[in-house]
């Protein structure tokens, strides 16, 4: 029997994505008992494998507290006829009898939402980039908290791909000169490699400008290059210009806030113009381009 911990941190999506990744990559296939707790049982609703979920129907899950969730749960499995993989609460007790009778059990390790500005939305579109990349390289320019390369950086380690996250950490040049102020005597960047630890990602911290940490990489050799940092024209612009080159052929170049600041799509368009690139949209203010030469 298999063991598995899968991290779950406010996002269904994601939590039911990683699920299926981390089957794909044990060659794992087997019905699945989901212990949902019934007061989270909204958590894990929603799922592409539903036809192959058990779940306590819904008059048992009224009937049932947290206190006889088990036993339901524990009689679906002694009932079942195939061995089966549990996803099951890492911080709740395991009391069933037939543990051993499963195929593998997935402990589900919960974690709050990581403060940010990514929805969930536009950090399933980023997952879907970077989990065509296998055995790659990316870059992630501005980071915060650590919400956007939360959704990408366990499926990075998965497929053997660097994730390396450039921040400076005091905030964007298009914040108010307030809300910059507020953060000069917080430590984000402690914040943030705790947030990645804590959450099973590994992650190449680059500390200091966006334009420095590009020369830390050759031309040609990165996959994706995702922009978060500064808003403002000239940043963005620099950023482009520092970034570009280092993607690999057939690699994308993509950012964040194409829609939310107008600054923003003015720098991406007339880069992309000038550069034969195509802007497309992904979901959010998510902008990306395909680097074909
Ligand atoms: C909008 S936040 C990033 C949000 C993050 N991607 C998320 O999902 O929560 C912008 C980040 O970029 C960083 N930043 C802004 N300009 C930068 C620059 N020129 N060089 C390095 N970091 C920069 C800021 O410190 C801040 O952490």
């Amino acid at each position: 029997m298999e063991e598995i911990q899968i991290h779950y941190q406010g996002s269904r999506l994601l939590f039911m994505e990683e699920m299926n990744e981390e089957f794909t990559a044990r060659n794992i296939s087997a019905k699945t008992v989901m212990n949902t707790c019934a007061g989270r049982k909204r958590a894990y609703t929603e799922t592409k494998k539903d036809a192959d979920l058990l779940r306590p129907t819904g008059k048992e899950l009224q009937l049932a507290g947290d206190a006889i969730l088990g036993e339901v749960m524990w009689r679906i499995l002694d009932q079942a006829d195939e061995p089966y993989i549990l996803v099951f609460d890492a911080d709740r007790v395991f009391t069933g009898k037939n543990r051993e009778s499963l195929l593998a059990i997935i402990e589900v390790k919960r974690h709050p939402e990581i403060e940010g500005f990514f929805s969930e939305k536009e950090g399933m579109f980023y997952h879907s980039m970077v989990k065509k990349i296998k055995n790659g390289k990316i870059a992630e320019i501005g980071s915060w908290k650590g919400s956007s390369a939360s959704f990408i950086g366990r499926t990075a380690g998965r497929n053997n791909t660097e994730l390396n996250c450039v921040d400076w950490w005091t905030g964007s040049l298009d914040w108010e000169r307030e809300r910059r102020r507020k953060i000069e005597n917080q430590d984000i960047e402690t914040e943030f490699r705790n947030n990645m630890e804590e959450r099973g990602i590994k992650v190449n911290v680059l500390k200091g400008t966006s334009v420095d940490g590009a020369k830390r990489f050759e031309d040609g050799t990165l996959d994706l290059v995702f922009i978060d940092a500064s808003h403002d024209f000239d940043s963005v612009w620099g950023d482009l210009a520092a970034w570009y080159p280092k993607i690999k052929s057939g690699g994308t170049l993509s950012g964040h806030n194409y829609d939310s600041h107008e600054n923003v799509k003015k720098a991406a368009d007339k880069f992309a113009a000038e550069n034969g690139l195509e802007i497309k949209r992904g979901p959010g203010s998510i902008w990306f381009a395909k680097k074909d030469i």
